[in-house]
């Protein structure tokens, strides 16, 4: 379940922030890995703003995860030097080995798919990361070994 005293302290300790909705949110997922619809109520009491807003902005921002990420983090390079070399291309397959879009997670729980402007290896496109790990030159193959290999 999900830890709301932990919840209750964070807001208590950015709501007079300016703009306090931002760090809140942040410090929410930083803590426990998304930001629970149990704690959107909280958040729109303690600010004085509607559930809708919260949830709004929530929403806006694909950053903020409403659901627990997958046990790995696969993120894609959607810059303009790798989708020059076909980032498209390994976007669209990622989806479709994964089952899922950009910010969202397999079915089995064990990847989260996420896109990410540019990872410094621009010669090499195109280029992915997965976890903590860079991968150049990904072709659909080379997805799908990386892929099977943190399946373990
Ligand atoms: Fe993809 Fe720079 S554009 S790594």
């Amino acid at each position: 379940a999900v830890d709301l005293d932990l919840v209750r302290s964070i807001i208590q300790q950015y709501k007079t922030l300016p703009g306090a909705m931002l760090p809140v949110l942040h410090a929410i997922q930083d803590a426990i890995g998304y930001v629970p619809a149990s704690a959107v109520p909280l958040i729109a009491d303690e600010l004085n703003l509607s559930r809708a807003e919260v949830h709004g902005v929530i929403s806006f921002y694909h950053h903020f995860r409403q659901q627990p990420a997958g046990r790995h983090i696969v993120q894609i390079c959607r810059a303009e030097a790798c989708q020059a070399v076909g980032s498209e291309v390994l976007a669209a397959h990622a989806k479709a080995a994964l089952g899922c879009d950009f910010h969202g997670t397999s079915s089995d729980g064990q990847f989260t798919l996420e896109p990410v402007y540019c990872l410094g290896l621009c010669a090499s496109g195109p280029n992915m990361q997965i976890d903590d790990d860079l991968h150049a030159r990904v072709s659909s193959e080379k997805f799908n070994r990386l892929v099977q290999a943190k399946r373990g």
